[in-house]
């Protein structure tokens, strides 16, 4: 089953499939090659699957077949197709076994299946290397993604010259990139998202032409973003998260007009530049998060009118936000501008706007500034720069929300769950569940900020419980442990109004959302960030991995001074990690 972790769902054109079945009941009676037979036996074996052979193993004969039905393979194709069929006998064409459940491994024998054009084995619990034997099918479609299949990409694959469509993602595939990936010019689609690809982007990508869709995103891959880009003149989504990537982009970029959907985040290096956008005037998705631009929001972002998604946040952009913006916001969806240093004024056309906006940390400092920090969908906290301006809500300024009289030195919360006390200790409850663009404070004790939407899941909630039983906890505490808050991106704790002093912070984690057991959500690979008081405390924390598994604890202490009243914890998304396990948009911290 064909699904994505960012980007437009496209569809695959198999213009190039002979269909010679032009009616399935004149099909019916033929059959398979013994040898396509035999194949078969030895790939079920293989993959784990059982089979009854005393039934036709094709159990779909193909007639013609609308191309666009691998838009959903494995949703409306059943799993062996047969087609190109001459006299008594046919061939298999297509084996379609997303979501299977299968355990075992990538079998060499579907070389033997000399008509084989379309392979989905994604969403299963598959090990092993691509076999280099597959280099002799005629695949067209091959679709491996959220398996555990590890070892490299082997050399061979860049034989498969009919091959249209690649997905590689969320497996633990790693090494660089062959070149010979240069010679599947026939490619569209290239998702080699959330391995471990290591090494630069070889220079024979250049030769992919007739790419739309390319994701390298959650792979350590290095190098500067490589100017044969601009050969990719056809290029429709591009997608490089959380990987160690330089920037600037190349000047070449700006003359890719056909892009739609931009997702870089985390890039390193660069000029501080906002990039040269100003022609690509189909963008419906921007996104170009903690990337160190410098400059000012341009102007010609307003002139975009297909935008839905524009998030720039986690950057120094300064200046002004510009008038033009106001043409833009009729489209937009999520807008999210926070954690930079834009100043002026908050403009009143953007609260008004009923759009999800999030522009809390700024610099913000026009008088007249805004008499609320949040309205359930517009998040402003600590977006003003002054410090001391005793007419503006405390929430509004950078350092110190309490608005009351600092009194507290103690604060536990129930991230994602009810009230609860333990050891005479009250655990707050934290059950909101509006985390878009969402700030709230619970009287002078605590606060709550969250940015990010599941993409492609945006009725996913922002609370969970667990679907794995917990160990490791008294009985007495399993009850904390049953419930987390997520953020698909950034998620903040505030301790208000809190004696000044030092402190003891400790956070509780449990992965309680991917599996352990054998089936593809047990394959998710969760990665945050941590930093109290503004200090990064953790980087690349993956929770099951300290904790030995799924549904087991782990505690983090850490010490932390307070000196002007508030505690900060912020946890932050970093684009590493897997974004479709169990289902599209997971990813970002859970605690
Ligand atoms: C298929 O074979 C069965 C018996 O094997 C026969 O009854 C039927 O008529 C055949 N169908 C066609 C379309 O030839
Ligand atoms: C695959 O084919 C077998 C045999 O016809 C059938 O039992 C099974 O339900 C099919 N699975 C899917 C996902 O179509
Ligand atoms: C796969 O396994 C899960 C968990 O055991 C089960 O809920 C699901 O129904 C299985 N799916 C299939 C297609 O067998
Ligand atoms: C499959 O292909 C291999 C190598 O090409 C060959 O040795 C083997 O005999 C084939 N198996 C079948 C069942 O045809
Ligand atoms: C690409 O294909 C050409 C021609 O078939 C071949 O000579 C070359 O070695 C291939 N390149 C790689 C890196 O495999
Ligand atoms: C590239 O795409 C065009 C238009 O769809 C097609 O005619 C051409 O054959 C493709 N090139 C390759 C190498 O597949
Ligand atoms: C990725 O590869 C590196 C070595 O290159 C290894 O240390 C690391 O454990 C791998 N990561 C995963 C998730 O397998
Ligand atoms: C880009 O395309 C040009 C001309 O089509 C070709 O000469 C060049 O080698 C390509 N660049 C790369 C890096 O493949
Ligand atoms: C954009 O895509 C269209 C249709 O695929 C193509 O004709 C056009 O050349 C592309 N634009 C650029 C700048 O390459
Ligand atoms: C955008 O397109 C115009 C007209 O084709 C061109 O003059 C300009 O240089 C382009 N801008 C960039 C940044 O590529
Ligand atoms: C926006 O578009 C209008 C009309 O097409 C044009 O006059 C204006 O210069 C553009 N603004 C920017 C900043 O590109
Ligand atoms: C936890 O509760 C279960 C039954 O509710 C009980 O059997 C078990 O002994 C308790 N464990 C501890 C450590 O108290």
């Amino acid at each position: 089953m064909t699904r994505f972790s960012d980007g437009v769902v496209p569809f695959l054109f198999l213009c190039a499939l002979v269909w010679s079945c032009s009616e399935t009941v004149h099909c019916r009676n033929q059959t398979l090659p013994q040898s396509e037979v035999e194949a078969l036996k030895k790939i079920w074996a293989k993959l784990g699957k059982h089979w009854d052979f005393t039934v036709n193993p094709c159990n779909r004969i193909s007639g013609p077949v609308d191309p666009r039905d691998y838009y959903y393979i494995g949703d409306l194709l059943p799993n062996v197709t047969c087609a190109t069929c001459q006299a008594n006998t046919c061939h298999v064409t297509s084996i379609s076994l997303s979501g299977q459940n299968l355990t075992g491994s990538l079998p060499d024998e579907l070389s033997n299946l000399t008509f084989l054009q379309a392979i989905d084995l994604s969403f299963n619990y598959l090990n092993g290397i691509i076999p280099a034997a597959w280099a002799s099918t005629p695949l067209i479609y091959l679709d491996l993604g959220a398996n555990r299949i590890t070892g490299r990409i082997p050399n061979e694959l860049g034989r498969i010259t009919t091959l249209q469509n690649l997905h590689l993602e969320s497996n633990l595939i790693e090494g660089p990139l062959p070149q010979s990936l240069g010679n599947l010019t026939s490619l569209w689609l290239l998702n080699l998202a959330s391995n471990n690809f290591t090494g630069t982007l070889p220079e024979s990508l250049g030769n992919l032409k007739n790419i739309t869709y390319f994701t390298i995103g959650g792979n350590p891959i290095t190098g500067k973003i490589p100017s044969f880009i601009g050969n990719w003149t056809q290029l429709d989504t591009l997608e490089m998260q959380g990987t160690s990537l330089e920037g600037p982009f190349p000047p070449i970029f700006s003359t890719l007009q056909n892009i739609t959907y931009l997702v870089v985040s985390d890039l390193k290096g660069g000029d501080g530049k906002f990039p040269p956008l100003q022609n690509m005037t189909h963008l419906y998705k921007l996104v170009l998060r903690n990337m160190s631009i410098t400059d000012e929001l341009p102007a010609y972002i307003g002139n975009m009118t297909i935008f839905r998604y524009l998030d720039l946040s986690f950057n120094a952009l300064t200046g002004q936000i510009p008038d033009s913006l106001k043409g833009i916001l009729s489209g937009l969806i999520y807008l999210f501008l926070n954690n930079n240093k834009l100043t002026g004024a908050i403009p009143d056309w953007m609260l008004k706007s009923g759009i999800h906006i999030d522009i809390s940390y700024n610099s913000f400092n026009a008088p007249n500034a805004p008499c609320y920090c949040s309205t359930g969908i517009v998040n402003m906290v600590s977006s003003y720069s002054s410090i001391d301006d005793n007419s503006m809500k405390p929430c509004l300024r950078r350092n110190n929300p309490c608005s009351g009289v600092p009194k507290n030195s103690n604060l536990f919360i129930n991230c994602g769950g009810h009230k609860i006390t333990i050891d005479k200790n009250e655990y707050q409850e934290d059950m909101d569940n509006q985390g878009a663009s969402y700030y709230n404070s619970y009287g002078d004790k605590w606060a709550l900020s969250s940015t990010g939407y599941f993409t492609y899941n945006e009725s996913q909630p922002y609370v969970a419980k667990n679907v794995s039983p917990i160990s490791g906890a008294s009985n007495a505490t399993t009850e904390l442990y049953t419930t987390a808050r997520l953020s698909p991106i950034s998620l903040t704790y505030y301790g208000l109004c809190l004696l000044n002093g030092n402190y003891t912070v400790r956070l509780h984690f449990v992965e309680i959302i991917f599996t352990n057991d054998k089936t593809y959500s047990a394959v998710g690979r969760r990665f945050f960030d941590v930093s109290i008081q503004g200090e990064w405390v953790l980087r690349d924390f993956n929770i099951a991995k300290e904790a030995n598994g799924t549904g087991r604890v782990t505690i983090q202490n850490f010490s932390a001074m307070v000196n002007s009243n508030t505690l900060e914890i912020h946890l932050q998304w970093a684009g590493k990690g897997t974004r479709n396990i169990p289902s599209y948009g997971v990813h970002g911290p859970l605690i």
